[in-house]
């Protein structure tokens, strides 16, 4: 057999090494490895061989040419314990089946009829707000699209259940994150520790509220609108016939919860910030949400005429993206970028580093919603950006995510401008989504027109 052929990577100094670096700040890390080292760069974590990959046409060979020899990789055993077989955890067969069953929820039409409640709920929590308060925006945005995700996701009109599910879900995942990001979680999750305990008490309380909704709706079969009738109704029509059990219904609502929630939250925040640092932009983009609407409320047909929240939306995803990295294994040897990797290798596409290379990005730290009118979009390689994955696994909820993103920004900005605290730092912090590790605190001030 030919000698493999590493790509260039950092040597490990230190056993551990690299992992403290990691650990530290994987940002930094990643982005010095590729400035360094190139497109493929080659190093260990713990026992793991791997590969950071930081070339488009390499992310879309591995994401899309050959995803079939790919499963995900890093986490998701560990990811499993609280979403159990779901669209985000699930691969293979399964998984295809499930994507195809979960496809009609997030059809255009669909989500379409979702646009309402999230205006109307969003116009509920502006007005929360008061001129000169403070607000952590991180927070706000984490409790409005909660909010949001619970109502389609469970029926626009049953409050109680929205916000008992929201509660049962905030504490699990809170515990969930701890275990999930924190080294050697798997070890700690197997100690007898009070956080393991609150963790699957919640959990519990979580799964027995969920599935009595399912009962409930079994009883009924009627469809109410939201995502967890049409989840309920939906019928394999290319396999078996079947539709999902009570079990994978559950994993799914669970995984659209986790998966529906933060990564907007998060995305919101940045967009809040970034108008907060760029006057110029700001002021376009007030200009463009006076003009589509005035101070009436945001309806479905507005969202294709706020072009320019939605570039802003885009730039913000770019500098601070949600999603910042996307781990996969490959299960067979292969050819990436002239190197031969062994089977079992780690392959990480990190889009924080993507969005920030010159070569795609002139002036990457800039803030530029220029950057995405439809031909400077078209002049740079697809995978050059790739806020919601790619591929089979490409996010399901990304329609839903953009329309929400566009929506409550807009209203929220009809009735409100917010300014960045005073000493405020601004740390951007890779857990499972990118969020910002100080929090946002902002100051609510009433627009003048
Ligand atoms: C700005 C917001 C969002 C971002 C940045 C985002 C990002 C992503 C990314 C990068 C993936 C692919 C992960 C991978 O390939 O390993 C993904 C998958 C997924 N996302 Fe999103 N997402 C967002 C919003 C949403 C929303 C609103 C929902 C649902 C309501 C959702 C549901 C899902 C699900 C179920 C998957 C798994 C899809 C599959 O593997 O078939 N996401 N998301």
């Amino acid at each position: 057999m030919a000698k493999i052929v590493n790509p260039p990577g950092p040597r490990r100094t230190l056993p551990g090494g690299n992992f403290l670096a990691f650990r530290r700040n994987p940002l930094t890390f990643f982005q010095g490895l590729a400035q360094k080292y190139g497109d493929i760069v080659h190093f260990s974590l713990g026992l793991e061989r791997v590969y950071l990959v930081n070339h488009p046409d390499l992310i879309k060979e591995i994401l899309v040419t050959s995803n079939s020899n790919f499963t995900k990789s890093r986490g998701l055993e560990r990811a499993k314990r609280l979403l159990g077989e779901g669209l985000l955890t699930s691969e293979g067969e399964f998984h295809k089946r499930q994507r195809r069953l979960s496809q009609p929820a997030f059809h255009r039409d669909r989500i379409a009829t979702y646009a309402k409640y999230m205006v109307e709920r969003t116009m509920q929590h502006r007005d929360t707000w008061k001129a000169g308060q403070t607000i952590d925006v991180n927070v706000e945005m984490m409790h409005l699209t909660l909010a949001i995700v619970a109502k389609t996701l469970f029926d626009a009109d049953v409050d109680s259940e929205a916000d008992e599910i929201g509660q049962a879900l905030t504490t699990s995942m809170e515990l969930f994150i701890t275990f999930m990001v924190l080294p050697f979680g798997d070890l700690i999750y197997k100690l007898p520790l009070p956080a393991k305990k609150r963790f699957e008490q919640a959990k519990e309380r979580l799964d027995t509220t969920i599935y009595r909704i399912i009962n409930e709706r079994r009883a009924n079969q009627q469809d109410r609108g939201d995502l967890l009738s049409m989840l309920l109704l939906a019928t394999d029509t290319e396999g078996d016939g079947s539709g999902m059990t009570d079990e994978q219904l559950r994993d799914e609502v669970l995984t659209l919860f986790l998966a529906g929630h933060e990564t907007t939250a998060n995305a919101l925040t940045w967009m809040w910030y970034a108008l907060s640092q760029n006057p110029e932009v700001a002021q376009k983009f007030y200009a463009e949400v006076d003009e589509v609407l005035g101070d009436r409320p945001a309806t479905m047909a507005d969202y294709p005429n706020l072009k320019y929240t939605e570039m802003v939306m885009a730039e913000a995803m770019r500098l601070f993206p949600p999603a910042w990295s996307i781990g996969r294994r490959n299960i067979q040897e292969y050819e990436l970028g002239g190197y031969t990797i062994p089977a079992r290798s780690i392959h990480l596409m990190s889009q924080y580093v993507t969005h920030r290379d010159a070569r795609f990005f002139p002036e990457p730290e800039k803030f530029d919603p220029e950057r995405w009118t439809p031909e400077a979009k078209a002049a740079r390689p697809k995978f050059s950006y790739f806020p919601f994955g790619g591929g089979t696994r490409l996010c399901i909820g990304e329609s839903f995510a953009w329309m929400e993103g566009v929506l409550l920004l807009a209203t929220l900005a009809q009735k409100w401008r917010l300014r960045l605290a005073q000493g405020q730092v601004i740390d951007p912090q890779a857990l499972l989504t990118l969020r910002p590790r100080y929090g946002m605190k902002m100051i609510v001030e009433e627009r003048t027109k």
